[in-house]
């Protein structure tokens, strides 16, 4: 997704385009991805492309800001300890820590309440990335409680707030 973006003040006055990278891993709540996306898209000035799958090091170049929404406990845990055995971990793992990366944990609430996750939530939050905290709801799976992934309005807004920090993206 590429909105345009007013350059910061004492630069060149070239607008230019701002490129949002999503991540999808496997919990339920990616069924939340159309809207995610068609959320995202309704940013002013966002229009989207298409290209064909590219390598890690080029989509880390490519993107100014990197959402993982949802991040499932299997990505967490392997983000957490540097594993890169897909695109996306590989995109992760080349991640210019300069550049924003939020993440939004989705899990049951069995796994969330494992002790390892909050470990290696802190360790994500140590390389310099962002949580967007899950939420306590009634799951997809029945369970009631935390792990839910955070509503998209709520994700929305964050990377509308980080693209005006790091990129001078207008926010309204
Ligand atoms: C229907 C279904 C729903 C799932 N939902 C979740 C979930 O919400 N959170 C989670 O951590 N894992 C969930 N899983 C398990 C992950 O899909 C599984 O750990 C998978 O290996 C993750 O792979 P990935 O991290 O490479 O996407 C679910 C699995 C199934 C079959």
């Amino acid at each position: 997704m590429e909105p345009r973006a007013s350059c910061p003040e004492g630069t060149a006055s070239v607008e230019r385009k701002i490129h949002v990278l999503v991540g999808v891993t496997g919990s339920v709540a990616a069924l939340k991805l159309p809207l995610l996306v068609s959320q995202l898209l309704a940013i002013p000035d966002m229009w989207k492309c298409r290209t064909d799958p590219v390598l890690h090091i080029e989509l880390r170049r490519w993107a100014d800001l990197l959402l993982v929404a949802p991040l499932d406990a299997n990505t967490l845990g392997k983000v957490a300890s540097g594993i890169c055995d897909n695109l996306l971990t590989c995109v992760i793992r080349a991640w210019d820590r300069s550049k924003p990366l939020l993440f939004c944990p989705a899990m049951n609430t069995a796994m969330w309440e494992h002790p390892i996750t909050a470990q290696q939530v802190s360790q994500l939050k140590a390389f310099g990335y962002t949580e967007i905290p899950c939420v306590s709801k009634k799951l997809v799976c029945g369970d009631q409680g935390l792990g839910a992934m955070a509503e998209v309005d709520t994700i929305v807004d964050k990377v509308r707030e980080t693209l005006g920090t790091c990129c001078s993206f207008p926010q309204s």
